[in-house]
């Protein structure tokens, strides 16, 4: 359906847990106190919220976190969606720590794409960024099978000072692999408007040195906000995700359903509509449809990052579902 703004919405963000096995200085350096398990929705709630929202044109689903597979049988979730009627397309945007563990299961249940964040390669700088203190996947191993599911394949690398020297070492992943490597600029949303955060076009100028004729395409290569450039020599794309140089608004896709079943218009703002109360209020799949309909009428033109005065979420990015 389209919204206020006649912006089109075809894609739904489902945050399965704000949990996370790790601990990224942007988003929940100190933990967080998560949510009980009775306030999370249930993946029968979750899937009658999906199939209304498919009733609305949203037909793609991308299931986030927190960390998503620290939930248990998030493989049977991703399966239960694809299979319902008039699904396209079911993703995952993972930390990746428990991929190789869950990565077959997913395949079986005919996930669509992956999304990996690796803020580096060094494992000592992967630790200090993210706080993991355990073994880190071999990740171009763990990207090459993914490759081989078929899925489309994304690494998500979010700009900090820390990572700069890490850039062109992670872009060189779509050198020897077909994935797409996208430099995040950092939001201002819960600790993030702590953090120094680094333009995307300091990313691009850094990047062109080792491919000068890195240059933007055309191509659609996901349903996210990404801009892609391509070189020789690239088997997949570079990408920026600029939300906060370059406001892509006007070409928002999607709405977001957090753990806890509020279903949040755009990110910026705390304002939205408590699905999970509708849901236990024993309400039938006319009047869920039309609530999500509401909220979808009500999409706001625009985030107001420049102006942070306005940010009225005051979540943590895995509380919200990135
Ligand atoms: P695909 O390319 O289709 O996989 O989607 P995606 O880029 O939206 O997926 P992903 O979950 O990997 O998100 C990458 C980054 O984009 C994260 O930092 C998100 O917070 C950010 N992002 C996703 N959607 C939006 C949005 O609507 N607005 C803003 N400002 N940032 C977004
Ligand atoms: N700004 C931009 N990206 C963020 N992510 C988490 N917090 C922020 C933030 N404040 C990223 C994660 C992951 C994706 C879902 O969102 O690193 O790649
Ligand atoms: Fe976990 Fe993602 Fe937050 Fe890092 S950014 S702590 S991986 S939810």
């Amino acid at each position: 359906m389209k919204d206020g703004y006649g912006r089109e919405i075809n894609y739904l963000r489902i945050s399965l847990t704000d949990r996370c096995n790790l601990r990224c200085r942007y988003c929940m350096p100190d933990g967080i106190t998560p949510v009980e398990h009775c306030q999370i929705l249930t993946y029968e709630e979750i899937l009658r919220v999906a199939e209304c929202a498919v009733s609305l044109g949203i037909t793609r689903f991308k299931l986030t976190g927190g960390e998503p597979l620290v939930r248990r049988d998030c493989p049977q979730l991703a399966a239960k969606l694809k299979a319902l009627p008039g699904v396209e397309q079911v993703t995952l945007t993972t930390n990746g720590i428990l991929l190789p563990l869950h990565l077959d299961e997913l395949a079986k249940a005919g996930l669509d794409g992956v999304n990996v964040s690796i803020d580096a390669l060094c494992p000592e700088r992967y630790s200090a960024i993210t706080g993991w203190r355990g073994e880190t996947p071999d990740w171009e191993e763990l990207l090459r099978r993914c490759v081989k599911q078929s899925w489309n394949t994304k690494v998500n690398v979010v700009l900090q000072q820390e990572n700069r020297t890490e850039w062109a070492l992670l872009a060189r992943l779509a050198e020897r692999l077909p994935v797409d490597v996208r430099f995040i600029e950092l939001m201002p949303l819960g600790y993030g408007g702590k953090c120094d955060s680094v333009g995307a076009e300091k990313a691009l100028e850094e990047l062109k040195q080792f491919w000068p004729d890195l240059h933007p395409v055309q191509e659609h290569r996901g349903n996210g906000p990404a801009r892609y450039f391509a070189a020789q020599g690239l088997r997949g794309r570079i990408g920026l995700i600029d939300a906060v140089s370059h406001k892509f608004c006007a070409n928002c896709n999607r709405v977001r359903l957090t753990s806890t079943g509020w279903l949040k218009p755009c990110l910026c703002y705390e304002e939205g509509t408590d699905l999970r109360a509708l849901l236990r209020s024993g309400c039938d799949n006319r009047m869920l449809t039309a609530a999500i309909a509401e909220a979808i009428s009500r999409k706001p033109a625009a985030h107001c990052f420049e102006q942070r005065s306005q940010i009225t979420e005051h979540k943590t990015m895995s509380q919200i579902g990135g």
